[in-house]
Formats: structure tokens, C-alpha cells, sequence
């Protein structure tokens, strides 16, 4: 799959833009603050549904203006026509993304039909930040792997906001509907226990193959561990909910469940947050996209189609790695394991530098303060 034209109006620092990506590499080459990064998010947001930096989609808004439009033409080998993407919103209204012109009657339907993976600065945040950055992190990944797990996933939240409203009521001066309470968590805990069986059963597909990638980019220098946390395998949810009801009740809200579940992070046995440095994080947070590559890259399609190679978005690559580690992360661009990819670097000399060994097609664009042309 490649994404052949982008079509920009007033997102972010964007007034409008017109783009024509090339199958191979496609680099934005710019200053610092020019709209490099934000052209990447553009291309997320087609994939993704949303933003991979911004909170809310109204940051993503032009100042200034009240909507914004993001557009995509994809073509696909097993489809003779291309298809149109496009992301829009209007300020304080809902946003809305449509196939072909089509609206879809639900975001879900989209997510993981045209895979892209990130690899940016920020990843290092997944090591360095809570616990639910790393539960958002692989919850999207294994979304756009298994719609049965969105499915579930969309499920328990839905619930889980419910059962923490009624907690909240339990104080107040309605008094407290027990009943009500064990009557969502008869449908909390299967729900509940079916997705950490889902996790448990990613993870035994995943670890292996991101251990094998860092491996590979630091040549074998550190030993890397990823290790489920959570206090359901194994166990009966519906009796650790009733379990912790009456905690559950003062605190008024939820402390049991596969929302409060953890991955924890090892390198030489010892925490990758406290312990590595901040290359060796880079790296670990690199080999954990690579990983996702290549499992996304291995999915099959709906209706049986082919597997498809996700877009690969790589923002400040170049940034923070030494020299040995971008040779080995360029080798794989290189060996054609990546399909179509999108780079970012502040200077074209480097850039070029770096992909003078690589035969795909590559085309350049200059990123200035909103515009963007081919040169
Ligand atoms: N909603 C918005 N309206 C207007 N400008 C915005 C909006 N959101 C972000 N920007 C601006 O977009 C500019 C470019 O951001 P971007 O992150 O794409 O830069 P970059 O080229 O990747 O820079 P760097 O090399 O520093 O990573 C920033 O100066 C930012 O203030
Ligand atoms: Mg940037």
C-alpha cells in the first residue's frame, strides 16, 4: 500500500498543501519549527484517526481558521483504483472520516486498514511516562491487529465508565445500588478476562520478535526484557472485583483490572527507565516499532487479501543514535524490509549522506514555514 497524494487545508502550521509522494522515500527536509513533524502527523491522522502528538483535535486546527482537512489518496496492488481518505472537523463539532466519499458509521471500522507505524522522539516517553501511556501503546497496536480486541476493549471501557459512575453515586444522596453494581460486573468480568488473555497471547507473538530487533540494532550488546504486569491470569475477575468492592466503593473508582495492567521494561535485567541510556532507550523504543512493523506488515487483510506493508514514519531518525545503529536501521530500509517511508531531518546534506547506499526510489521535499515543495 502507498499513500500517493496529500492534500492539506489549514492543519496545524498548513494553510494548504498539495503533495505527490513517490513508493520508495519521501524526505522533509526543513528548519527547526517548519511543519516537518507535522506532515508526518497528517499522514497518521489518515491512518490512525487521530493525531499522534496533539491531544485533542482542535489543536490541530489551523489558528485562525475553524476546520481543517487532511486528505489521502492510497492505492493498493490488489485494487485497481485508488481510495480516498479523508479527515476533517469543524470546530466543536465531531470530526468525520470518509472512504470514497462514504462516512463511516463507526472510527472502528477504519482503524488498521491502512497501517502506519511512528518511530519519533517522543517514543522514549513510553520507558519514561506511566503506566497508561505504555496500556495506550500496545491497546492501538493490538487494535489495528485484532479487531475482536478493539471489539472487547471499546466493551470494557464502555462498562468501566459505568461501573465508576456508580461508585461515584455510592456517596451521594441516592444511596448505593449493590445489585446494580454486581450486575455490571457480571458483564465486566468476561469481558475483562478476555482481554488479558488476548494480551498475554500478543505478547508471546510480540516479545520474541522485538527482542530480535534490538539484538539487531545494538549488535547484540544489551540483553532486553518485556514482561506482562497484571494481577488477572490465571485468577477468577469476578471474584477480585467483589474482592475489592468495598475499596473500590471509598475510593470511588475501579483498582482492579486489565485498565490498572503494566509492561514492564528490562535491559541487563534492571529497568530500562532508571537504568539505560538514553540511546539505549531510543533504541528500545525503536526495536519495540520495528517490532510493530513487522507484525502489522504480517496481518492479513479483510476479505483475504494480501498482507500490506504499513507506512513507516520516521521522524528526527537521525537524532540521538550513533552511527553504527542508523547504518543498521538504515541497512533494513535498504533491504527493501520496509515498503513506503517518510522521513524527517533538518539537514538534506546528512540526509542524503545517509541514503547514498540505499537504491530506492527517494524523492526530496523543502519544508519552509508552512510550505512545502518538491526539490
Ligand atoms: N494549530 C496550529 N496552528 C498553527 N501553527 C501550529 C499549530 N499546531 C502546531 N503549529 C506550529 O507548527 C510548527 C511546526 O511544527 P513541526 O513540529 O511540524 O516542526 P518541525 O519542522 O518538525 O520542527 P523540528 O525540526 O523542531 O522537529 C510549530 O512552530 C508549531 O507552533
Ligand atoms: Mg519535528
Amino acid at each position: 500500500m502507498t499513500l500517493d497524494q496529500l492534500h492539506l487545508l489549514f492543519f496545524k502550521n498548513y494553510d494548504e498543501a498539495n503533495l505527490a509522494f513517490g513508493p520508495g522515500i519521501n524526505c522533509f527536509v526543513g528548519d527547526n519549527g517548519s511543519g516537518k513533524t507535522n506532515l508526518l502527523d497528517a499522514i497518521y491522522y489518515l491512518a490512525l484517526t487521530k493525531s499522534a502528538f496533539a491531544g485533542a483535535d482542535a489543536q490541530s486546527i489551523k489558528q485562525g481558521a475553524d476546520f481543517f482537512v487532511v486528505k489521502g489518496k492510497f492505492s493498493t496492488p490488489a485494487l485497481e483504483r485508488p481510495e480516498t481518505i479523508q479527515v476533517s472537523m469543524r470546530a466543536g463539532q465531531k470530526k468525520t472520516i470518509t472512504h470514497d466519499k462514504q462516512p463511516y458509521d463507526r472510527l472502528a471500522d477504519h482503524i488498521g486498514r491502512y497501517p502506519a507505524v511512528l518511530i519519533s522522539p517522543y517514543d522514549t516517553d513510553l520507558i519514561r511516562q506511566g503506566s497508561e501511556e505504555r496500556r495506550r501503546y500496545f491497546d492501538s497496536l493490538q487494535s489495528q491487529l485484532d479487531h475482536e480486541f478493539l471489539e472487547l476493549l471499546i466493551q470494557y471501557n464502555g462498562l468501566l465508565r459505568q461501573r465508576n459512575a456508580t461508585l461515584k453515586q455510592g456517596t451521594g444522596s441516592h444511596g448505593f445500588d449493590t445489585l446494580y453494581l454486581q450486575a455490571l460486573d457480571d458483564q465486566l468480568a468476561p469481558v475483562g478476562e478476555s482481554l488479558s488473555a488476548l494480551r498475554v497471547t500478543f505478547l508471546t507473538q510480540f516479545i520474541p520478535v522485538f527482542q530480535r530487533h534490538y539484538a539487531q540494532l545494538a549488535d547484540g550488546r544489551e540483553q532486553v526484557v518485556l514482561e506482562y504486569k497484571s494481577q488477572l491470569p490465571g485468577q477468577n475477575f469476578r471474584h477480585l472485583l467483589l474482592a475489592n468492592e468495598r475499596r473500590d466503593l471509598l475510593l470511588q473508582r475501579s483498582t482492579t483490572g486489565p485498565h490498572r495492567d503494566d509492561f514492564v521494561f528490562l535491559m541487563d535485567g534492571l529497568p530500562v527507565k532508571t537504568y539505560a541510556s538514553q540511546g539505549q532507550q531510543k533504541s528500545f523504543a525503536i526495536a519495540l516499532k520495528l517490532a510493530q512493523f513487522e507484525l502489522l506488515a504480517g496481518k492479513p487483510q479483510p476479505g483475504g487479501a494480501a498482507p500490506t506493508k504499513p507506512l513507516l514514519l520516521l521522524d528526527d531518525i537521525f537524532d540521538r543514535l550513533d552511527d553504527k545503529r542508523i547504518a543498521r536501521l538504515l541497512q533494513l530500509v535498504a533491504d527493501q524490509t520496509f515498503g513506503q517511508v517518510f522521513l524527517t531531518d533538518t539537514n538534506l546534506a546528512r540526509t542524503d549522506q545517509a541514503l547514498a547506499g540505499v537504491s530506492s526510489d527517494i524523492r526530496r521535499f523543502e519544508v519552509r514555514a508552512g510550505n512545502v515543495a518538491a526539490i
